[in-house]
């Protein structure tokens, strides 16, 4: 027997309506808030995760899912969804053009992870990427279309904030940060190695010994710029106004490279470790890194599947028809009826003449609230109709 990979799963019903339902809720949102889907293909050159994402990110250095095409090309599975659309903005030169443009999507992604409950090798997101505005509201606004979407789900959530600081305060940072780091023995290899790729990545080790070392860590919030620091309180201000409640966890920094400013993470406590179910933030640099214009961005991405736990589906009502044969001289019959009933409404049927028990429970358990059956009588007095 073949079964599905480990990390990877199939999704049947009843948690493919589930899965539906979010998708439907999402997209509806996105569009009120004037965002319109983009589809970008699941493989992609390497090299434009290495550039954006970056090498000392997890999902690019140790998850990466590497294929060699049949043109020697190095490709890969896309580990997130915000790079490729990035490229799809600057090959279709809209970075030039100018003005704002709004995205959202949907699809598999792929993480070559170790899987435990709630972190799977392939998973599906739904994300949204919204491209030049640079005022803090677009920041807002992205959250405050999250909290709609989880509202509407019916999810509980915390919100975390943190600003990651521009390229006027946060290189002076990073070397603050460096020489704290230079005073530090005994961290764990990814924290070294994160040190001389990304140091601020330390700031969000897992490791309990690490965490005590970087107990006293320099934190980017105590160093922004006038301009950053300004726009991460209108952010906050924009938040407490709506009444979003957040808290501000300065050691977050996110596991991908791009972002600069605004970052924020959703995390809910009834689905054990792997908590966070929608992170994102602001990445001004990362058309530039990736030879476009320069073009401020921000978005997000939730993981579908830790939502799928979580969402409270609304009541569903019986629905549509089953119609069924009694006897085998009316199989035709019940075809030709089910093909046009189908231009109404949902119909089920089963090319099979059974009992009206039967076809009764059948029609039950579908959940269907007609339930027609056709036998020797209706042929015979053709009231079919
Ligand atoms: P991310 O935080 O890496 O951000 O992923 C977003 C969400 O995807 C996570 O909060 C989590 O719910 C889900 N997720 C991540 N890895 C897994 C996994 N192995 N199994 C199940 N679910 C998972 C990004 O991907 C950025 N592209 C978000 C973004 C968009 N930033 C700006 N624009």
């Amino acid at each position: 027997m073949i079964n599905a990979l480990r990390g990877m799963k199939d999704t049947l019903s009843p948690q493919s309506e589930v899965y539906q339902y979010i998708i439907e809720t999402c997209t509806r949102i996105a569009q009120n808030y004037g965002f319109s889907l983009i589809e970008t293909p699941i493989l992609e050159e390497t090299a434009l995760f290495k550039r954006s994402v970056g090498e000392s990110s997890d999902i690019v250095g140790k998850e990466n899912v590497p294929i060699t095409d049949k043109g020697g090309n190095d490709v890969c599975l896309r580990p997130e969804g915000t790079a490729g659309v990035v490229r799809a903005f600057i090959q279709q030169k809209f970075d030039k053009a100018g003005g704002t443009r709004r995205f959202f999507y949907h699809g598999p992604m792929f993480r070559y992870e170790r899987p435990q409950k709630g972190r799977l090798r392939q998973f599906h997101q739904f994300g949204v990427e919204s491209f030049g505005e640079s005022d803090v509201r677009e920041d807002a606004t992205i959250i405050l279309m999250l909290k709609a979407i989880f509202d509407a789900l019916g999810i509980a959530y915390t919100l975390e904030i943190n600003s990651l600081g521009c390229p006027a305060c946060m290189p002076k940072y990073r070397t603050t940060l460096v020489d704290f780091l230079a005073t530090r023995e005994g961290l764990c290899e990814d924290c070294e190695r994160r040190k001389l790729t990304n140091p601020i990545r330390v700031l969000d080790c897992k490791n309990e010994h690490c965490k005590t070392l970087l107990a006293d860590a320099p934190l980017i919030v105590d160093h922004l710029c006038f301009t950053c620091k300004e726009d991460f309180g209108t952010l906050k201000t924009i938040l407490d106004e709506f009444g979003v409640a957040y808290t501000i966890n300065p050691k977050l920094v996110r596991g991908l490279d791009y972002y600069s400013k605004t970052a924020f993470e959703f995390v809910s406590a009834d689905i054990g470790a792997q908590s966070a179910i929608a992170g994102g933030g602001r990445y001004d640099r990362l058309v530039e890194f990736l030879d476009g214009k320069p073009t401020p961005g921000i978005g997000f991405a939730m993981g579908i599947e830790r939502l799928m736990d979580l969402v409270k589906m609304p009541q569903t009502s019986r629905n549509g028809y089953y119609i069924g044969a009694l006897c085998n001289e009316a199989l035709s019959v019940v075809f030709e009826l089910v093909d046009t009933k189908r231009r109404e409404s949902k119909v089920l049927t089963t090319y099979e003449a059974k009992s009206l028990k039967n076809h009764l429970k059948i029609a039950d358990k579908n959940e269907a609230k007609f339930c027609v059956c056709i036998g020797e009588d209706e042929l015979a007095n053709n009231t079919i109709g």
